[in-house]
């Protein structure tokens, strides 16, 4: 039987405005999206197009000026603890180590001393830093800093994880190294993601579904259902020909906004 999937994140006829005193931008325009409990949801589109803008929208930093996003149906209106945002330049905290800077959401969120050193320890276990827990920000590499980061998202451990462009300024080779150990780690953990990217390739990799926005005013274009296995093997999933398929059709649907003249 087939069960109907509840809805962690619901946007409906989404209009998001940025206005200042000489000029009004329109930034997104009726736009409807939905991530269900547990899903994997990319959204990509030209740069632009609005991609952040939703995210704040479901975050609570930004009010639509039209439509609405819900969070397990209730209207969301404000910043709660129930939705983690991470950012594509996400900062560390430069004077703490690796280790405190993984440790402060699960002292906010008041777990014990020796259940947050644990836990802290588990964590950068799974993202392979076990090794440099006393080490700071600094003396790190970007791909390292970056799976502190993940580490620190994954202690805060959210409802809803609102992911933009997490990966965006690794070179090519630490992003897909990345990549495989967060889908290694969600496939475990489960929880409902909203994840942006350029790339189109990593959005099929993770995700059940993508989407793909048009550019200005954004609205969603079209959406396209990832019916690739789990556990998903991160990079080898790529040669699978189902994988080239989707990324032909994504591909050719994100380039008919350019021939229209868009950016
Ligand atoms: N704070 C702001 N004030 C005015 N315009 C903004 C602001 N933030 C974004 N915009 C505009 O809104 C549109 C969407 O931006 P954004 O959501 O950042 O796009 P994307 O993340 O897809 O690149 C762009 O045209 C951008 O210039
Ligand atoms: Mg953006």
């Amino acid at each position: 039987m087939m069960m109907k999937r509840q809805e962690k994140l619901q946007i409906d006829q989404l209009t998001v405005r940025y206005t200042t005193r000489e000029t009004s931008t329109t930034a997104l325009e009726g736009v409807d999206l939905h991530v269900g409990e547990g899903e994997f949801v990319s959204v990509v589109g030209p740069s632009g197009c609005g991609k952040s803008t939703l995210l704040k929208v479901a975050s609570g930093l930004l009010k639509p000026a039209a439509g609405e996003a819900r969070l397990d149906g209730r209207v969301i209106n404000g910043v709660t603890g129930e939705v983690g945002m991470v950012f594509q330049n996400d900062a560390l905290l430069p004077w703490k180590t690796v280790f405190d800077n993984v440790r402060l959401p699960l002292a906010v969120k008041g777990l014990s001393r020796s259940d947050q050193a644990t836990e802290v320890r588990r964590l950068l276990a799974m993202v392979g830093l076990s090794e440099f827990e006393d080490f700071y920000p600094k003396q790190l590499s970007g791909g390292m800093k970056k799976r502190v980061a993940l580490a620190r998202t994954f202690a805060y451990d959210p409802d809803l994880y609102l992911m933009d462009e997490p990966f965006g300024p690794l070179d090519a080779q630490t992003r897909v190294k990345i990549g495989e150990e967060f889908l290694k780690i969600w496939e475990k953990v489960g929880k409902s993601v909203l994840f942006i990217t350029h790339d189109i390739e990593e959005a099929i990799a993770l995700s059940d579904r993508v989407v793909v926005m048009s550019s200005r005013p954004g609205r969603i274009k079209a959406e396209f259902e990832v019916n690739l296995e789990r556990p998903r093997p991160f990079y080898e999933i790529r040669f699978d020909s189902r994988f080239k398929e989707l990324q032909r059709q994504i591909w050719n649907c994100m380039a008919e906004d350019e021939q229209k003249g868009g950016v």
